[in-house]
C-alpha cells in the first residue's frame, strides 16, 4: 500500500450547536481562534505533515468554508499596497500550496457516514482525518506529522489518543490495547462514548486519524451504533479485529474547541504564543 499520505479529510458538516447562536449561519469550523479560523489550523497541520490534498465534507450553509480557501479579488484589490496585505500572506500560501476539494453530506448520520461521504474525494489510498474542533499544537512536530511518520513504518490505521479523567471517558471513543513501544498501542478494544464506569481504559480518541482505504468497505455496511449514528469507532474496531489498528499517545497539546471552556483556553494560549509578541 502507498507509503505516503497525500490527502486529508475534514468532516465539517456538523451544526456546532454548542456554540449557538454564533453557529446559526456560520460554520463552527470558521470560528476564529484569535484571527484564524479553526479549520485553517487543521489545514496548516496537514501541510506541515506533507499533505497537499484537502478534502472537505461540507453541508448546507457552509459556503464560507470554500470561500475561505479561494481568492477574494475585491478584498485583495482594496488592500493591495497597504500594510494590511501582509495579513493575507499565510492564507495565500495555503491556497498556492494545497488543492481543495469539497463534497456535501446531505444527511447527518454520524462521523463514520461523513468519512464515507468523503470516499469520492479520497479514492483508494490511505488518508488522514482532522476534526477541526480538536485543535492540536506541538511547535516542534505537529500531531499529524508524527502520525504520518508512524504510518510509514507500520502501514495501518492509527488513531491519536490522550489520557482523560475517568469521569470524562463518556464523551469520547475509548480504546484498550497492548503497548508495543513507547506511546504506541495495538488496539484490541474500542468503544464509542462508553457509559460512565464501563470504559475499557482512560485513553480517549481525539480528532486525528490515519485510515487505510479498506475502512470505506467496512463503513459501507456498518450498522448504526451509539446515538443511532454510523460510528467510525465501530468500523475501526472491525479493522482492529481483522488486521491492525494502532493508537498513538501524541506529543503536544489538544484543546477541545467544540466546548466553550476549551475554546477560551485555546484562544488565550494562541494569543500568548503566536499573536502577542
Ligand atoms: C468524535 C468521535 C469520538 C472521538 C471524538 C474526538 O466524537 O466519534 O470517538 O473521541 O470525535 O473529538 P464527537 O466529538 O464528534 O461526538
Amino acid at each position: 500500500m502507498n507509503a505516503t499520505i497525500k490527502k486529508c479529510l475534514f468532516p465539517a458538516a456538523g451544526y456546532g450547536t454548542r456554540f449557538l447562536p454564533a453557529t446559526k449561519s456560520m460554520p463552527k469550523e470558521m470560528m476564529p481562534i484569535v484571527n484564524k479560523p479553526l479549520i485553517e489550523y487543521g489545514v496548516d497541520e496537514a501541510i506541515a505533515a506533507g499533505i497537499d490534498g484537502m478534502c472537505i465534507v461540507t453541508g448546507r450553509g457552509k459556503h464560507s468554508l470554500s470561500d475561505h480557501f479561494d481568492s477574494n479579488y475585491e478584498l485583495e484589490h482594496q488592500i493591495s499596497g497597504t500594510a494590511k496585505e501582509d495579513m493575507l500572506i499565510d492564507i495565500r500560501n495555503i491556497i498556492d500550496t494545497a488543492k481543495f476539494t469539497f463534497i456535501r453530506q446531505r444527511e447527518m448520520k454520524g462521523l463514520g457516514h461523513a468519512i464515507l461521504t468523503g470516499k469520492e474525494l479520497v479514492g483508494d489510498e490511505p488518508f488522514a482525518v482532522v476534526l477541526a474542533d480538536d485543535l492540536c499544537i506541538n511547535p516542534d512536530e505537529g500531531v499529524l506529522a508524527q502520525m504520518v511518520a508512524l504510518y510509514k513504518q507500520f502501514r495501518c490505521s492509527i488513531v491519536a489518543v490522550e489520557e482523560v479523567p475517568a469521569d470524562e471517558t463518556h464523551k469520547y471513543g475509548v480504546i484498550a490495547g497492548e503497548m508495543i513501544k513507547d506511546d504506541l498501542f495495538r488496539v484490541d478494544d474500542m468503544v464509542e462514548k462508553p457509559e460512565p464506569g464501563t470504559a475499557p481504559s482512560n485513553m480517549a480518541i481525539i480528532g486525528r486519524y490515519i485510515l487505510t482505504p479498506d475502512i470505506f468497505d467496512i463503513l459501507e455496511t456498518q450498522e448504526p451504533g451509539k446515538g443511532g449514528e454510523i460510528q467510525i469507532t465501530d468500523a475501526l474496531l472491525k479493522q482492529a479485529k481483522s488486521g491492525c489498528v494502532l493508537a498513538y499517545k501524541f506529543k503536544g497539546r489538544r484543546f477541545d474547541c467544540g466546548s466553550v471552556p476549551g475554546f477560551i483556553e485555546a484562544t488565550n494560549y494562541c494569543y500568548e504564543k503566536f499573536y502577542k509578541g
